[in-house]
């Protein structure tokens, strides 16, 4: 059941037997020379479509836009600013608990995301604290590709080659998405270790074409299958211990 497709009194309803709800979280952000600007976007959407389908859990419109500085020097790339990020978040939440939903999931696909989405909760919790009233809600975030199921595909899979921007795993997951997206491009050997970085200059000195020790190369549609339904798995574990129906 996704919220964009629903009328108030169907999201009324829903609220009479649950008040749980799947929220995905993304960027737009370039993901190398073969990597969509949406995959982080793409891969937790379909991923909570998948879930919806499964266990019917309402599923909010995709945060699409996340904080992405260390990309701007690549066409296409937006971002937000962390406290632009923190507001942004919150206000979907405040908007979400004022309807009587308790139990918001998070489901992300970008890890540079995960700072201002925390504090965003902590600043929530907060103002309960400092209020001295109590908060009924709980606030949850995942990342997709931290799971047991998808770490272990992508350790036999890719090994080393998954790297940690642009990586294969997360091509795969998109590509599998929209198939009729994918690129076939010829990609230098770079296979950088370093991992660190401060703004999108020195980004873009340390990684030139975007990848940050991944060779895309090896993503495939087939390979996406295999980390959709893998993927599928982790979260529902996950969930279950979140949220009890
Ligand atoms: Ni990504």
């Amino acid at each position: 059941m996704q919220l964009e497709y629903s009328t108030w009194c169907e999201v009324e309803d829903y609220l009479k037997s649950r008040t749980d709800i799947i929220i995905p979280i993304g960027s737009t952000e370039q993901h190398g020379p073969m990597g969509l600007i949406g995959t982080d976007s793409i891969c937790p959407k379909v991923l909570a479509n998948g879930i919806s389908e499964r266990k019917n859990i309402l599923i909010a419109p995709t945060i699409n836009f996340g904080m992405s500085q260390h990309h701007m020097s690549f066409p296409g790339t937006i971002t937000l600013r962390p406290t632009t990020m923190i507001a942004l978040i919150k206000d979907v939440i405040l908007s979400l608990t004022s309807h009587g939903f308790t139990h918001l999931f998070f489901l992300n696909g970008h890890g540079g995301n995960v700072a201002s989405v925390t504090t965003a909760f902590s600043e929530i919790y907060a103002e309960h604290s400092l209020n001295k009233e109590p908060s009924s809600a709980h606030f949850h975030l995942w990342s997709w590709y931290d799971g047991d199921r998808v770490k272990a595909l992508s350790e036999t899979s890719f090994k080393d080659a998954e790297g940690s921007h642009a990586t294969p795993s997360e091509l795969s997951l998109s590509f599998y998405a929209h198939p009729s997206a994918v690129k076939n491009v010829e990609l230098p050997q770079e296979l950088s270790s370093n991992t660190n970085f401060r703004d999108c200059f020195d980004f873009k000195n340390n990684f030139p074409d975007g990848r940050m020790g991944a060779d895309s190369s090896l993503a495939s549609v087939d390979i996406g299958q295999e980390f959709f339904e893998r993927a599928i798995e982790d979260i529902l574990e996950r969930y279950e211990k979140f949220y009890h129906l």
